[in-house]
């Protein structure tokens, strides 16, 4: 992988990837997808063929590099996620960053849908969802270990979760998505930054980035290119 923006440079090792998507201290979204140059967000309804090297190693050291995974349920249903293990390849660049082990895994869901017996049903993940929800799923879950956070009465409020996760400790986090929490997250202002793979790959057809229109639209400021097999890594920051 080399970088293209700011000027080209030579291969970047892991140390260097990290050094490129390091952040400044304090609070903190930055969201990470992989889209192809029609911008399908998925290949038969997963990112896998979408995905290549360098996007494993993206997409590892912003895992790394955060204090937890912001997912919706959606996204955590469709792609199988489970909690960050601490014998895996993001635990031990965690380890060697001189990170906490693992990270918590927040499932955002207004319906509390995560299942009781769902691998991710267990301690140390977090489930962000609404006084709506089935109170007897919410209960079942926080006996399982989950980290139960009602943040507002029909519906999510992203504001008061954040500031719920940053009482945490949990300041710094990576979205991986899907449309719907993206398009609510950028809707309420709350995206820093969008770290967006581009695959060279013309699909039709399926999910895109964002699921509905936005009120107004939203100018990410382009402040990295790297590059890889013709695929583009970029990073934009985005003015809340
Ligand atoms: N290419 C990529 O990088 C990438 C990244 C992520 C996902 N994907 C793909 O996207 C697809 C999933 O799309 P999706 O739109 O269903 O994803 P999603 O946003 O992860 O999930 C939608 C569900 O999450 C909950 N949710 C999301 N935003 C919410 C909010 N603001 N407030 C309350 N609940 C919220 C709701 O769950 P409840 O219904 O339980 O209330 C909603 O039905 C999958 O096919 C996945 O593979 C691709």
């Amino acid at each position: 992988m080399r970088r293209l923006l700011p000027p080209p440079g030579a291969e970047l090792s892991d140390e260097d990837l990290v050094a490129a998507y390091a952040l400044p201290a304090g609070r903190s979204v930055r969201v990470d997808f992989v889209a192809s140059l029609d911008g399908a967000i998925t290949v038969g309804g997963r990112s896998a063929g979408l995905g290549s090297p360098g996007d494993k190693r993206v997409f590892r050291v912003l895992r790394a590099l955060a204090d937890a995974v912001l997912v919706g349920h959606g996204t955590a249903a469709a792609e199988g996620y489970r909690p960050v293990a601490a014998d895996s390849a993001v635990g031990r660049l965690r380890t060697g960053l001189g990170r906490p082990v693992s990270a918590p895994v927040v499932v955002v869901s207004r319906r509390a849908s995560l299942a009781p017996g769902d691998r991710l049903a267990v301690a140390p993940t977090v489930l962000v969802t609404c006084a709506a929800a089935d109170p007897d799923r919410r209960a079942e879950l926080a006996e399982a270990g989950v980290d139960v956070l009602v943040c507002g009465e029909d519906d999510v409020d992203l504001l008061l979760a954040l500031d719920r996760l940053a009482d945490r400790g949990l300041e710094q986090l990576v979205c991986e998505g899907g449309p719907a929490l993206l398009t609510s997250a950028l809707a309420a202002g709350v995206v820093d930054e969008l770290d967006l793979t581009i695959a060279p790959a013309l699909v039709g057809g399926e999910a895109r980035l964002l699921d509905r229109a936005l009120g107004a639209v939203v100018r990410p400021r382009l402040v990295q290119v790297l590059e890889e097999d013709g695929v583009l890594f970029t990073r934009y920051a985005v003015d809340r």
